[in-house]
C-alpha cells in the first residue's frame, strides 16, 4: 500500500484532530491541520495570524482564498501522504484541493466523515485543553493529563482555546451546518465517503478507522 492521503471531516469536537494524531502515529505521514496554522499565526502575531484572529475569535470561517493559499503551500509533497484536518469546509476549499491533488497526480484513499452528537460535541469542546508548546490535545474528564495543567508529552502547559467558550462554539456549530455538512454528500457522490461513529471511545474510533483504511 502507498501512502496514507485521508480527509477528515466532522462537526468541532468531533475528534478530528486527536483521532489525526493517532493516525499520524501509526502510518507516518504528515498531520496538516488549517487550524492549528492559523492558531500558530496568530501566536506568533504574524500579518496573516492578525486577520484570522478577527475571525477565528467569532466562531467565523477564515475566508476561502486565505486558507486555500495556506492549504497549497502545505501539500507541495503531497504524493507521500497526508491526513488532512479542517481542510475543506466549503464547496469552493473542496474544489481548490481537487485541483491542487489532480496537480501532484494523486486522489485521497478516503474522506471519513466523523458523527457525534451535539451533547457530545459540547461537553467535549467545553473540556478541551490543548499543550501551548507541543499542542497535544486533553479532556479535563474523558482524557485527563496525568498532573493538572501539565501536558504529559512535553512538560508544556496547558490551555483552553478562546474559541472554546459557550457562545462561540453555538456560532462554530452553526457555521459547520450551514458552511461544511453539504461536503459530506459532496464526497459521498464521489464514492469516497467513509462514516465513523465518532461518540464512543478513541481507540474504538481509530480501530474503525483503521479498517476504512486498510480494508
Ligand atoms: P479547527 O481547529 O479546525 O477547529 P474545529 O474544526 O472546530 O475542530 P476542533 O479542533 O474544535 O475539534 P476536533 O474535531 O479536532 O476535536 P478534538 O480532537 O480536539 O478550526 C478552528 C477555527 O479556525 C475555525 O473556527 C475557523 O475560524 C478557522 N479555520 C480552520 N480551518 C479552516 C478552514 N479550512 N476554512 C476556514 N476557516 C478555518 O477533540 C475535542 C475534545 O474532545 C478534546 O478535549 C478531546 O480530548 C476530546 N475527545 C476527542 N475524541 C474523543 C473521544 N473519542 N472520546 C472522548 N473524548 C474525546
Amino acid at each position: 500500500m502507498g501512502a496514507v492521503k485521508l480527509v477528515l471531516l466532522g462537526a468541532p469536537g468531533a475528534g478530528k484532530g486527536t483521532l489525526a494524531k493517532m493516525i499520524q502515529s501509526e502510518y507516518r505521514v504528515p498531520h496538516i491541520s488549517t487550524g492549528d496554522m492559523l492558531r500558530e499565526a496568530v501566536k506568533e502575531g504574524t500579518q496573516l495570524g492578525k486577520e484570522a484572529s478577527q475571525y477565528m475569535n467569532e466562531g467565523k470561517l477564515v475566508p476561502d482564498d486565505i486558507v486555500i493559499g495556506i492549504l497549497r503551500g502545505n501539500m507541495k509533497d503531497c504524493e507521500k501522504g497526508f491526513i488532512l484536518d479542517g481542510f475543506p469546509r466549503t464547496k469552493n476549499q473542496a474544489e481548490a484541493l481537487q485541483t491542487i491533488l489532480d496537480e501532484g497526480g494523486v486522489s485521497p484513499d478516503a474522506v471519513i466523515n466523523f458523527e457525534a452528537p451535539p451533547e457530545v460535541l459540547i461537553q467535549r469542546l467545553s473540556g478541551r485543553r490543548q499543550c501551548l508548546e507541543c499542542g497535544a490535545i486533553y479532556h479535563i474528564k474523558n482524557m485527563p493529563p496525568r498532573k493538572s495543567g501539565i501536558c504529559d508529552v512535553c512538560g508544556g502547559e496547558l490551555y483552553q482555546r478562546d474559541d472554546d467558550r459557550r457562545e462561540v462554539v453555538e456560532v462554530r456549530l452553526k457555521a459547520y451546518e450551514e458552511e461544511t455538512a453539504e461536503l459530506i454528500d459532496y464526497y459521498r457522490s464521489r464514492k469516497l465517503l467513509e462514516s465513523v461513529d465518532a461518540g464512543k471511545d478513541p481507540e474504538a474510533t481509530f480501530a474503525r478507522v483503521k479498517h476504512a483504511i486498510d480494508g
